[in-house]
């Protein structure tokens, strides 16, 4: 893992690692694959953010399942949100009547994840859940619960593994964090 990171002139340091992240991913496949033993769901990724995870998540899948995608847009290229949520690609599949677990790469504010939730709901599936590889839980406003978080962390700026800074650094294997301006290295926190 790279020891820090510089984007414009942002500086952003190791957060959670490849591995961590590895590991948790496998955790919530395995409850996910309990909770649905002997049903058929339908994965829903939000696009861009949740793609890797999406990818990692579903390969330790051992369900009957399905995949679609749902893009939304609400940051553009700053790092808070602009408040508005545009969906920019609608679904393929049929949603009613089936099990539904979204799968988010952060929850922030919970606009988007509301929006998504109002899309989903609309076609009367027999359930929707949401599974979100991060949670800002301070800041989240919603009104449902989120069924499977990897980690809650502090509402900071977070980039790679699909988290992008204006477009950039998807690519990363591992998760780094703004580092607050007077050049300190946050401590690390445990994962939720
Ligand atoms: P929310 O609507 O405020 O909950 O924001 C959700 C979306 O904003 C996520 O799906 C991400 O695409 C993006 N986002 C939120 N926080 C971050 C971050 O710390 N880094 C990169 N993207 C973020
Ligand atoms: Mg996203």
């Amino acid at each position: 893992m790279t020891d820090q990171i510089v984007i414009n002139s942002d500086r952003f340091v190791p957060y959670l690692s490849a591995e961590q992240i590895k590991n948790r991913v496998k955790e919530l496949a395995a409850q996910i694959n309990k909770d649905y033993q002997g049903k058929a769901p339908i994965f829903i990724g939000i696009l861009n953010g949740s793609f890797i995870f999406f990818a990692d998540l579903i390969r330790e899948i051992t369900l009957d399942c399905e995949v679609d995608f749902l893009k939304l847009s609400s940051y553009g290229d700053a790092k808070i949100t602009s408040g508005q949520v545009k969906l920019l690609k609608d679904l393929n599949c049929q949603v009613t009547g089936r099990d539904i677990i979204v799968v988010e790469d952060v929850i922030d504010s919970g606009l988007s994840i509301e929006f998504m939730k109002k899309i989903i709901s609309k076609e009367n599936p027999a359930s929707v859940r949401v599974v979100t590889l991060l949670l800002k839980k301070s800041v989240a406003k919603v009104n449902f619960p989120i069924d499977y978080v990897g980690f809650e962390i502090p509402p900071e700026f977070v980039i790679g593994y699909g988290l992008d800074y204006a477009q950039k650094v998807r690519n990363l294997r591992s998760i780094y964090r703004l580092a607050p301006p007077d050049g300190t290295t946050p401590g690390k926190k445990d994962k939720a």
